[in-house]
C-alpha cells in the first residue's frame, strides 16, 4: 500500500508482530458498511460515476459474503482488514478499487468500524442482561415470600425473603443496561472524513455519511476523532461492572450451595463432578463468572494504560485496543447467557431458608425498635437488647425464651410477640423495605419495565 517511498520489503517479523487481520477481521461487516457510505458520498462529490459505484458496492458485497462464510483468504501481509479488503476490492474490479480510499486514512476508517461495531453489540449485550433480568425475577416471584436471613460481614443480620434478595441483582443489572445505554448515545458519532488526522481537501459530505450509517451526529475536531478511544474505556469499565456484578451474585450462589448454608441447589446441568471425590457437585459455573470478572478488569486496565501517554493524534499503539474490546464483549455475552439458564434451573430450598431465618437473633434490632416504641432511646433500646444477646449466649437460651422482663422494666409481656417473623417482615413497609407486599409490588413493576 505504501510502496512508492519503500525499497525494502516489510521484515518477516516486523509483519508478525504488526498484523490485526488474525482479530480484527470481526469487524468486516462494518468496514464494508464505512466504504459504501463513503463510495456513496463520492458520487454525490462527481468523484465516481454511478457505475463504479455500483462496481465498488457489488464487490464489497461479495467480498463480504466470502467472508461470513468463511471463504475469503486473509493475507498477514496486508496487515488489518481494512487493506486486506480494499486489496482484494482493487484485485477483483480494477481502477475503481483504486479509487475508494480516496479521502479517507485507516485512522478514520478503523474508528468507524470500532464504533458501529460496539453500537451493535452493545444492543446483543443489554438483550443478553435482560434475559438474565427475567431469569432472576422468575425466581424472585416462586420464591416472594421465602424468608433468608440477610448478611452483613457474611453474620446473620436481619430477615428478608429470597425475592427481595434477588430483585437487589435487578437492581445492579438495570444500572449496568443504563450505563450500556449512555456509552451507546455517547460513542454514536461519525469519525469518517477526519482521514488521518487533519481531514481532507477534497471535502465530502460527512453528514451524507453519518446518516447512512445512522450516526447521531459527525464528530467536531479530525485530530480528536482518530486519537479518541475514551469509548472504548467506558465501554470496558461498563462491562468490568456487570462482571463485578454477576461475580458478587457468584459469590452468594457458591455460599447458598454449599452445605454449609443449603439455600440453593443447581440443576446437574449446570454443575460439574469432580474425577476423584464421587459425591462432589461443583458450582463450576459461579466460579468461573467470578474468575472471568479477572480478565474484564484486566481489559479495562490494558486500554487505559495504552491510551495514557499517547500524543495526538493516532499511534499505533491503538491497534492494541481491539482485542481486550473483543476479549470482554465475548466474555460478557457467555457470561450472560449461561448465567441466565442457570438460574432459571435453580431450586431454592424453603425448609433450609425458613429454619435459618427462624433465628431470633435476626430480630434484636426488631426488639430494640421495640423498646424505642415504648420511649426508650435507641442508643440505650441498643444496649438493653445487646445484655439480653449476651444473657441468651451465656444461659445458652434462645433469646425469644428468655424472661425479658427479668432483665429491664422497660420490657413488658408483649415483647415476646416482636419474635414472629411474619409480622416482621409485614412491618417493614417502607419503599424499599422487604414486606412481602413491597417485594410482590417490585416484581410487579419489574415485569412490566422488562415487558417493554
Ligand atoms: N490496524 C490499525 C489499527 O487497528 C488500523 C489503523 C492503521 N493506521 C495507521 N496509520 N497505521 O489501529
Amino acid at each position: 500500500m505504501w510502496k512508492g517511498r519503500f525499497q525494502e520489503a516489510t521484515a518477516d517479523l516486523v509483519e508478525q508482530f504488526g498484523e490485526s487481520i488474525s482479530f480484527d477481521w470481526r469487524l468486516y461487516s462494518y468496514d464494508v458498511a464505512g466504504s459504501i457510505a463513503h463510495a456513496r458520498a463520492q458520487v454525490t462529490a462527481g468523484l465516481l460515476t454511478q457505475e463504479e459505484f455500483d462496481q465498488i458496492e457489488a464487490g464489497l458485497k461479495q467480498i463480504e459474503g466470502e467472508i461470513e462464510r468463511g471463504e475469503f483468504e486473509f493475507s498477514t501481509a496486508l496487515e488489518d482488514i481494512h487493506m486486506n479488503i480494499e486489496a482484494e476490492l482493487t484485485k477483483r474490479i480494477g481502477a475503481p478499487g483504486a479509487k475508494l480510499h480516496t479521502a479517507r486514512s485507516r485512522n478514520d476508517q478503523v474508528a468507524t468500524d470500532t464504533r458501529l461495531y460496539c453500537r451493535t453489540e452493545i444492543d446483543l449485550m443489554i438483550e443478553l442482561i435482560e434475559q438474565l433480568e427475567l431469569s432472576l425475577l422468575d425466581r424472585a416471584e416462586k420464591y416472594a415470600a421465602t424468608v433468608l436471613p440477610a448478611y452483613t460481614h457474611l453474620q446473620r443480620g436481619q430477615p428478608v425473603t429470597v425475592g427481595h434478595h434477588l430483585l437487589a441483582y435487578i437492581e445492579m443489572l438495570a444500572r449496568d443496561k443504563s450505563r450500556l445505554q449512555d456509552c451507546q448515545k455517547r460513542l454514536n458519532v461519525s469519525p469518517l472524513g477526519s482521514g488521518a488526522l487533519a481531514g481532507s481537501t477534497i471535502n465530502l459530505d460527512r453528514q451524507q455519511i453519518a446518516d447512512e450509517l445512522e450516526f447521531a451526529a459527525v464528530s467536531t475536531n479530525s485530530m480528536d476523532a482518530v486519537a479518541d478511544r475514551d469509548y472504548i474505556a467506558e465501554l470496558l469499565f461498563d462491562l468490568a461492572m456487570v462482571g463485578a456484578h454477576l461475580s458478587r451474585m457468584s459469590e452468594d450462589f457458591i455460599l447458598w450451595s454449599s452445605s454449609e448454608f443449603g439455600f440453593c441447589t443447581f440443576s446437574d446441568a449446570h454443575t460439574t463432578g469432580s474425577s476423584l471425590m464421587p459425591q462432589k457437585k461443583n458450582p463450576d459455573v459461579c466460579e468461573i463468572t467470578r474468575g472471568k470478572t479477572g480478565r474484564l478488569y484486566g481489559n479495562l486496565t490494558a486500554i487505559l494504560t495504552a491510551i495514557k501517554g499517547l500524543p495526538l493524534t493516532y499511534n499505533r499503539d491503538l491497534q492494541e485496543d481491539k482485542e481486550p474490546l473483543f476479549d470482554s464483549i465475548d466474555t460478557i455475552k457467555l457470561t450472560l447467557k449461561v448465567n441466565a439458564e442457570m438460574i432459571a434451573a435453580m431450586k431454592i430450598n424453603e425448609e433450609v431458608c425458613e429454619a435459618a431465618a427462624s433465628d431470633p437473633l435476626l430480630l434484636a434490632t426488631d426488639l430494640a425498635d421495640y423498646l424505642v416504641k415504648k420511649g426508650v432511646p435507641f442508643r440505650q433500646a441498643h444496649e438493653l437488647v445487646g445484655k439480653a444477646v449476651a444473657e441468651s449466649v451465656s444461659q445458652q437460651t434462645p433469646l425469644n425464651e428468655l424472661d425479658l422482663t427479668q432483665i429491664d422494666t422497660a420490657y413488658e409481656d408483649d415483647a415476646k410477640a416482636v419474635f414472629n417473623l411474619q409480622t416482621a417482615l409485614k412491618a417493614r413497609t417502607n419503599p424499599g423495605a422487604p414486606s412481602i407486599e413491597n417485594v410482590k409490588s417490585q416484581i410487579a413493576r419489574w415485569k412490566d419495565l422488562l415487558s417493554k
